[in-house]
């Protein structure tokens, strides 16, 4: 089956998404008011996206509304983007950068290609260490939703002088109303970026990269401009603007009610609900059964989740609102319907232990959630196998895994 089938086979079944983008199969936002026709290329009077003076310009003024005295550029290639060029713009002016929380593979490509040193710390070690000439890399929030408070964190680097660079990649609803957790635009960090695409309804691409001061911004946009597509999608942009719109109009009523009545729902069918800080953000399990299976029952359903790992399967759950049509009915008939005795999974598990204490050839990185288990050049330790396997047996997308079997193979036949 060519892709265009494998879509419309999605369409056919009423696939139902529990996962990013956040316009949920365009069942959330307004992205309706777009048009293929749209698709266009930077002819005049559309601007250029890597030196603005026009409608781009305006765009990028609009979102940064979102937190008075920043600077907003929008990017069509992801939060991974902004990642490289932050990293990049920084390199030149600290020593040393540190990186707390589980950082996405692109935090370590960053650094890789900016050829810079780092280590990693526990968001507390700041309090203990010296951060002098240092940029500070948080991933906030964590991508099933952990939302600490940032506030002191960011304070304690900010009094240092040193910079601070978050990546929101899953917080660009954040703040939307009080009752969603305060983006770290709120908390002065230098750099945030923010992947519109995940949690707003815009299409998939669709992130903005916010920064606080005009050097810094200057020097930031060179690296986009190096890093990013020089034929920018209109179509892309265009839903920023709107996802903007839907994040400056958002009214959480609709919401919270929704959310609740899905929750119990899903617990009066056996399911255990664990809430994350991020109240879009939910973790489900039922007792006695395997999170990988319950994750396969729901695909059989046409239910597709964004992530399975062993603490459960994890949920993106949509922005409701008034007027959406994301299908709510036909989830609670499908949840009823769910086989959980059928095991796709775990059909035996393969021997690994060739691998132990020997350097990754390449980093091994479980996707979703895209943080790496090991990284090139480390080696390879019990724990690490144990979990490579253990994924493994439940088909898990494991990046890098199948090079070093195969170089490590090669080298022992
Ligand atoms: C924490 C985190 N940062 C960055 C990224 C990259 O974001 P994007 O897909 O917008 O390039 C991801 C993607 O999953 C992520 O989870």
């Amino acid at each position: 089956m060519g892709l265009v089938d494998k879509l419309n086979a999605l369409k056919r079944d009423d696939a139902i998404s529990m996962h990013v983008p956040g316009h949920k199969n365009m069942t959330i936002g307004n992205l309706d008011k777009l048009e293929w026709s749209y698709d266009k290329t930077e002819i005049t009077g559309l601007d250029d996206l890597h030196s603005p003076d026009g409608v781009l310009l305006e765009l990028n003024d609009l979102l940064s509304e979102k937190q008075p005295g920043y600077n907003a550029q929008a990017v069509v290639n992801g939060t991974t983007t902004g990642v490289l060029s932050a990293v990049h713009a920084l390199k030149g002016e600290v020593d040393k950068f540190l990186i707390v929380g589980d950082a996405h593979k692109s935090v370590y490509h960053a650094l890789d290609l900016a050829g810079v040193t780092f280590e990693k710390v526990a968001v507390n070690d700041l309090f203990g260490m010296s951060v002098d000439n240092t940029a500070v890399l948080i991933t906030y929030p964590s991508y099933s939703g952990h939302a600490p408070a940032l506030d002191e964190a960011i304070e304690r680097v900010k009094v240092a002088g040193d910079r601070i660079v978050v990546d929101e990649a899953h917080g660009a609803h954040f703040g939307i109303t009080g009752r969603f957790p305060r983006s770290a635009l709120s908390h002065g960090a230098d750099i945030v970026i923010q992947s519109y695409h995940k949690m707003l309804p815009a299409l998939t691409g669709a992130s903005v990269v916010f920064t606080k001061e005009e050097a810094i911004h200057k020097r930031v946009m060179k690296y986009i401009d190096h890093f990013e597509t020089s034929s920018p999608s209109y179509l892309i942009l265009a839903s920023i603007e709107l996802a903007h719109q839907f994040y400056n109009d958002f009214e959480d009523e609709v919401f919270f009610k929704k959310r609740s009545e899905l929750i119990k729902n899903l617990e009066h069918r056996g399911f255990s609900v664990t809430r994350a800080d991020d109240p879009a953000k939910i973790v489900l399990n039922i007792e006695g059964v395997s999170p990988y299976l319950l994750f396969d029952a729901l695909n059989r359903k046409g239910v597709y989740s964004e992530m399975v790992t062993e603490e459960g399967v994890l949920w993106c759950l949509p922005l409701f609102h008034e007027g959406d049509s994301y299908p709510l009915e036909s989830l609670s008939g499908r949840l009823d319907e769910l086989n959980l005795v059928e095991d796709v999974g775990n059909e035996g598990q393969e021997d690994l232990n060739f691998l132990l204490g020997r350097p990754a050839v390449r980093a091994v990185v479980p996707y979703p959630p895209g943080v790496p288990l090991i990284h090139e050049g480390e080696r390879f330790t019990e724990e690490v196998i144990k979990s490579i396997i253990h994924k493994k047996s439940y088909h898990v997308k494991i990046e890098g895994i199948e090079e070093n079997i195969a170089y490590y193979k090669v080298d022992d036949a």
